[in-house]
């Protein structure tokens, strides 16, 4: 089997086939363990996982931190990083750090910036996992995300893939972009307002490895045709202007008419959270995954520390 040797996670880039394989028969194991025996109960005995949030989180901060000490590490975490950590003194995220490899064996990331967890890695002799940076990537939701399709759909044969919602801020989609690439007859529609477009770099990336895309405005236009859908928040909190994000708020909602038009074994995703993009009616619709596609997350990170911690 291949082996791991990433020695960080910071973009989706990073992960081959080979080494989501790796990744995937990791997070089964560990979903085997927890519901089963639990041998793995200590494998972290002694390790110290950092969580180092500059942005708010549910389930990425919980999930790693259940996922470590699902595992027997622990963890050493702050509130809001920029509020309590001495970031709100001025201190760099160079020196952060630096200060906390002397504390910990692995940190888990969180920031505003995009890049940020870039920099950290540079300069970290212990692991940086990236929780999200800015607008950049998210490569853990990725690859539950990954993990979730692949559960769905095992043959992965010609799949329709439909990211609807805020594309140009949103970094869990930018992610998953790159990692389906990795897979063959994929076939992806971007649906946002034009304000929300995805950026050329991803629309690049996917020319050079011809995975098909196009782009649509109107959710209805294409529900039938879809496998997957997608959908994300429209992230106010990354518009620059007013008047873009109210010409793309509210404009995507996944209603259960739109619902009953979708394909039968289509499955409905989102990375949460969510706001008004789809209504809590659609959540005992046969399609939708996302609750199930958040548990994915704790597999996914218990398989990370473990693959990154394990020697
Ligand atoms: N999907 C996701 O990143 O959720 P949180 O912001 O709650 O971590």
């Amino acid at each position: 089997m291949v082996s791991f040797d990433l020695n960080h996670v910071i973009e989706s880039q990073q992960f081959d086939r080979d080494i989501l394989e790796l990744v995937f028969r990791t997070a089964d194991m560990m979903k085997e363990d927890l519901a089963g025996d639990r041998k793995l109960a200590k494998f972290l005995d002694g390790k110290i996982m950092a969580s180092l949030f500059y942005e708010p989180s549910t389930r990425t901060r919980f999930s790693f931190e259940s996922a470590m000490r699902r595992l027997g590490g622990e963890v050493i975490t702050t509130e809001n990083a920029r509020e309590f950590s001495s970031a709100a003194k001025g201190e760099s995220l160079a020196d952060s750090t630096r200060i906390i490899n002397g504390y910990a064996d692995l940190i888990v990331m969180r920031h505003n910036e995009a890049g940020s967890a870039a920099r950290a890695a540079e300069i970290s002799r212990i692991p940086v996992i990236n929780a999200g940076d800015g607008a950049g990537q998210h490569p853990t939701q990725a690859l539950l995300d990954m993990y979730t399709i692949v559960d769905a759909f095992p043959q992965m044969n010609n799949l329709k893939i439909a990211l609807v919602g805020d594309l140009r801020y949103g970094r869990t989609v930018r992610s998953l972009s790159y990692l389906l690439t990795k897979y063959e007859g994929i076939e992806i529609v971007f649906v946002s307002p034009p304000v929300c477009r995805m950026e050329r770099d991803i629309k690049d990336y996917l020319d050079k490895y011809q995975v098909p895309w196009r782009e649509e405005d109107d959710l209805s236009e294409v529900i039938r045709e879809i496998d997957c859908i997608y959908m994300t928040r429209i992230q106010k909190e990354r518009f620059h202007s007013i008047d873009d994000y109210r010409e793309a708020a509210g404009k995507y909602i996944l209603t259960p008419e739109l619902v009953a038009q979708m394909k039968r074994d289509a499955i409905i995703m989102h990375p949460l959270p969510r706001v008004d993009e789809i209504p809590p009616v659609v959540d005992s619709a046969p399609q939708a995954r996302y609750f199930e596609q958040a548990q994915n997350g704790l597999y996914i990170r218990m398989a990370l520390l473990y693959l990154l911690l394990k020697s």
